[in-house]
């Protein structure tokens, strides 16, 4: 099986985007495992912090992207660009020795209430790993859009994706996800 580690860019609990992550399996292609990454619920990055040495959690989430062939960004959207939680967690990872996303298949989704779906938070994660040398997924990208709708909701919480449109698209992403890390393999 090709192991693929899913991160949430949100924390919360009734998290669009984890009920996103939790619909992936059935989508994914053969041979594929999603897994979900530990929590990046982390101390905020200051060099001082590293300098005493990595938090455990730091270096398991860095062991985690390190031993999965292939990553899986799923993130809202805040203000325009990434949630701080997830830039903070990268903001660690950049400074693991032997950084894990170099060379590293990346494939970015987002999901939000609104029309344009996460799409600007995925453009910066972009640009953020040009410089960290991950390899992304180009298309079809996954936009969720008026993600409120596109979810089965139990107590007021997103569980399953249940729009096929974009069902389609993400078994089409993560099809080429999967192409990419044979490539590269
Ligand atoms: C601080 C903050 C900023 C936000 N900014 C945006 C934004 O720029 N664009 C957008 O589409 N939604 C924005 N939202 C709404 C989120 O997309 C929405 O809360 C979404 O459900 C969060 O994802 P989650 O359900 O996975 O936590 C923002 C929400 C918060 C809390």
């Amino acid at each position: 099986m090709t192991k693929v580690l899913a991160i949430c860019g949100s924390l919360r609990k009734a998290s669009v985007n984890r009920a996103l992550i939790r619909s992936l399996p059935a989508l994914a292609p053969e041979g594929m495992e999603i897994v979900e990454a530990p929590s990046i619920d982390l101390p905020l990055y200051n060099f001082d912090i590293q300098a005493a040495g990595f938090p455990d959690t730091i270096t398991a989430l860095a062991d985690a992207v390190r031993g999965a062939a292939g990553v899986i960004i799923v993130t809202p959207e805040y203000n325009y660009s990434v949630p701080a939680p997830l830039k903070n967690a990268i903001d660690w990872l950049s400074r693991v020795p032997n950084q894990p996303f170099q060379n590293k298949p990346i494939t970015l989704m987002s999901a939000a209430p609104g029309i344009l779906g996460g799409a600007r938070a995925q453009y910066h994660l972009r640009q953020i790993f040009i410089f960290l040398e991950g390899m992304i997924v180009n298309r079809p990208e996954v936009m969720v859009t008026m993600a409120g709708t596109k979810f089965e909701m139990v107590d007021n919480a997103p569980t399953v994706l249940n729009d096929q449109p974009t069902k389609d698209v993400i078994k089409q992403n993560l099809a080429a996800l999967a192409r990419l890390i044979a490539r590269l393999g």
